[in-house]
């Protein structure tokens, strides 16, 4: 594919020549267009060396029309990093430099956004009004990350890795999961005591929430049922989330729209057990030294999903264990009729709840085996994707 990228003034602009690399490494054509501030960060020598072609970057230079020129050879535009200012100008229809004057004319072809600012910039109202109006008309964006900003803070804000901005456009060809529909459940589930307690357990999201972004970006809608997090999506509008909260809930979205999914990874860590009765007022102290809580069994949402598996629809299960980690997931694959088993165990450092990374061995029905290094979530999703679609 024929790739511009636009890189505007943010530092992450210096991680913009490695996307580059990546990009024609996929095999794409890419040439750069940047803004005067993006300049400030990386140079012009590099740009034009790593993609060996003219980098544009002056409106004015050659007195011709090269943003036509450009927009007509580029299949597709991405921006990494898109500062605050650029989302904002193509938001509100300005052209006053080379890369937003090509952004305008390239309007009706595909334009990917890789935003990259502090937390609070991208919180502001503003930001999150442009990003919308953007989104809307059909740009993706990809990112941003949560994690340490150049500014010392830590928060939403950080650039996506270049390796994650080349996944989501695609990887070169037609988007692998183009036309299909995927389930994902992720997170924990809360089971009520009391208007003021519950039972839970570690889970982030963060998992699950990778999995939704690696199926979105290789071309999939996706459905994410997903229990309490502080998450939220990042990748594009393919992405549609159900938030939850009790395992019963996060059983009828789930069992809802399964029938119309092409396949499910259930990643969600869901409450075996929920109490018998929730009261609707905050439980006291009774006076005798201990409490006993009757607690009964939830629905299994997987083993539910096994049981009403089309022919030609993909279940993935994933296993938390710390004990016979092998026999125990091997046996939940064959009792749920699952196509796929991720094992994690707990005993792996790094690996499970709350932390970025994991290591999982995919166990399939066909008696397939895939096991993986100590990787970030989200190379984790992708591996786990690759896998259980090829
Ligand atoms: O969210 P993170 O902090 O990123 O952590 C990720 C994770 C550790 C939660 C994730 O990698 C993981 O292992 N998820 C599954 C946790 C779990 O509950 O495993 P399990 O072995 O108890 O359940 C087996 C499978 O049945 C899972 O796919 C689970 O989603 C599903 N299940 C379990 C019980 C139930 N009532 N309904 C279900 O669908």
């Amino acid at each position: 594919m024929k790739i511009i990228v636009g890189i505007t003034g943010g530092i992450a602009a210096y991680k913009a020549p490695e996307l580059v690399r990546l990009l024609k490494k996929a095999g794409h054509e890419v040439r750069c267009a940047a803004t005067e501030h993006a300049l400030e960060f990386v140079t012009r020598v590099t740009l034009e060396t790593v993609s060996g072609a003219p980098l544009y970057s002056d409106l004015f230079a050659s007195g011709r029309t090269e943003h036509i020129s450009l927009k007509d050879w580029g299949e597709m535009l991405v921006v990494a990093p898109a500062t605050a200012n650029i989302i904002g100008k193509v938001a509100s229809g300005i052209a006053d430099d080379a890369l937003s004057t090509l952004l305008l004319a390239f309007s009706g072809k595909p334009v990917v956004m890789a935003p990259a600012m502090n937390c609070e910039m991208w919180a502001h109202p503003a930001v999150q009004r442009n990003v919308e109006t953007l989104k809307s008309w059909g740009i993706r964006m990809v990112g941003p990350a949560e994690g340490e900003l150049a500014c010392g803070v830590s928060g939403v804000g950080r650039m996506a890795e270049p390796q994650q901005i080349v996944d989501a456009i695609g990887e070169g060809g037609p988007l692998k999961l183009n036309g299909e529909r995927w389930l994902v459940t992720a997170g924990p589930t809360y089971e009520r005591i009391d208007s003021v307690r519950f039972i839970g357990n570690y889970s982030s999201g963060k998992m699950g929430f990778a999995l939704a972004e690696a199926l979105a970006g290789a071309g999939a809608e996706v459905e994410l049922v997903t229990g309490p997090t502080s998450l939220n999506i990042s990748t594009s509008q393919r992405v549609n989330v159900h938030r939850v909260e009790s395992a019963r809930e996060m059983y009828a979205a789930a069992t809802e729209v399964f029938p119309r999914c092409h396949g499910a990874i259930l990643s969600a860590a869901v409450a075996d057990y929920r109490p018998a009765e929730c009261a609707d007022h905050k439980l006291k102290k009774n006076g005798s030294e201990g409490m006993t809580l009757e607690l009964v069994q939830n629905p299994d949402i997987l083993a539910t999903l096994g049981g009403m598996k089309r022919e030609g629809q993909t279940l993935v299960g994933f296993a938390l264990e710390t004990d016979n980690e092998e026999a125990n997931a091997q046996r939940k694959l064959e009792k749920k009729n699952l196509d796929y088993i991720v094992l994690n165990s707990l005993r792996d450092k790094g690996a499970g709840f709350g932390v970025d990374t994991n290591k999982v061995y995919i166990i399939g029905r066909d008696g397939s085996r895939t096991e993986s290094p100590l990787l970030s979530k989200q190379e984790v999703a992708r591996l786990i994707i690759n896998t259980v679609t090829s």
